[in-house]
């Protein structure tokens, strides 16, 4: 199909022959978008990135990358892409400069054009300034900074981002939603990217596949998956009581409720389409409002919606844990 970059077929992958880390993935992954693959711990999601990367091989299904099969053509997938895993990779003992002409080096990027992709790539993340201070003086977000340039020296038509800000701070994962933005801005690549931080994928995504236990359980633009819970909220708060006890009898809400003084909480579908319907109510009964505040689900609550639980629950400590596992391995 065209305009279609990455397209899976059924691609599973089965661990020593009893864990399904990934069960008949259909993905479709339009070229030049941000397509987020949202998930907790263990949904599957480095499982399918590490299978459309080539690193692994798949136990099922297909998939191409580019136009090219994973399995078949290998090599020249690996040519399109460029992948920021969720591990660190940097070489702590070199500049980040140094690191960034070791991968080039690796690419065969000639010398002078080389020079040129690492000068800009280092500008675009802000990093010129600490290019050539060893990594291992680097704060983590310099070190994420790093990591997603890394991927990109060659050039790569694909970017392949696993859980770029895990573990970051809120400011610094803000931070790095900016660089993401600007990079698929700028360099127009197409960027498939896994969190486990929904209000993330809910910035930078265009597209979302819901993953759990291996398996999409949705798929949409963010805003199709909060308009379908059908849950919008509208808080009016009147002049007064008799005011607010009028507005409790608005039709076609799914349903209105007291919220504190003088104020109603009324649940709609769609407040978008809803909104005038209230205008209207509002002025054919001559009230007058205070204050109305329109309120969408949240990612949080289709992730809830659709598995039953809240991806909360699991997570506590465990991103910072990993962080610190990560930092540790890069160490040794
Ligand atoms: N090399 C492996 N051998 C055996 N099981 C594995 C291996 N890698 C992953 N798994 C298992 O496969 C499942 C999916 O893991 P995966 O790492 O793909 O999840 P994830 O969505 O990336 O999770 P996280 O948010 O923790 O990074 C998990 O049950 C995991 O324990
Ligand atoms: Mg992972």
């Amino acid at each position: 199909m065209t305009g279609i970059i990455i397209e899976t077929k059924n691609l599973s992958k089965v661990y020593n022959g009893k864990i399904k880390a990934v069960s008949d993935l259909n993905l479709e992954i339009k070229e030049g978008e941000i397509y987020g693959l949202a998930g907790p711990n263990g949904a599957g999601k480095t499982t399918t990135i590490n299978m459309l990367i080539t690193r692994i091989s798949p136990s099922g299904g297909t998939a191409t990358v580019g136009g090219f099969d994973i399995a078949k053509n290998s090599l020249a997938v690996r040519k399109l892409i460029g992948v920021v895993p969720q591990d660190f990779t940097a070489d702590e003992d070199l500049t980040g400069r140094e690191n960034l002409v070791m991968v080039s080096q690796f690419y065969d990027v000639p010398k002078a054009k080389a020079h040129e992709t690492i000068m800009a790539l280092l500008r675009l993340v802000d990093l010129e300034e600490a290019a050539d201070r060893l990594v291992r003086t680097y704060s983590g977000g310099m070190r994420k900074r790093l990591e997603l340039i890394i991927g990109l020296v060659h050039e790569p038509r694909i970017l392949f981002l696993d859980e770029p800000t895990l573990g970051l701070d809120v400011q610094t994962r803000m931070q790095m939603w900016n660089y993401v933005k600007e990079i698929q801005g700028r360099l127009n690549v197409t960027i498939i990217l896994t969190s486990h931080y929904l209000e993330e994928i809910d910035e930078l995504a265009a597209r979302v596949s819901i993953i759990d236990h291996g398996k999409v359980l949705i798929t949409g633009t963010p805003s199709e998956l909060k308009a379908s819970l059908k849950g919008d909220i509208i808080t009016l708060t009147l002049v007064d009581q008799k005011s607010t006890d009028a507005m409790k009898t608005v039709p076609d809400v799914i349903d209105v409720a007291d919220a504190g003084t003088n104020t109603v909480r009324i649940k709609v579908a769609n407040a978008d389409d809803y909104l005038p319907k209230i205008i209207n109510f509002i002025s054919q009964h001559g009230l007058s409002t205070v204050r109305l505040t329109v309120q969408k689900p949240s990612l949080d609550e289709v992730f809830l919606e659709y598995t039953g639980r809240s991806i909360r629950e699991e997570e506590g400590g465990a991103d910072r844990m990993k962080m610190a596992m990560n930092m540790r391995r890069v160490r040794q």
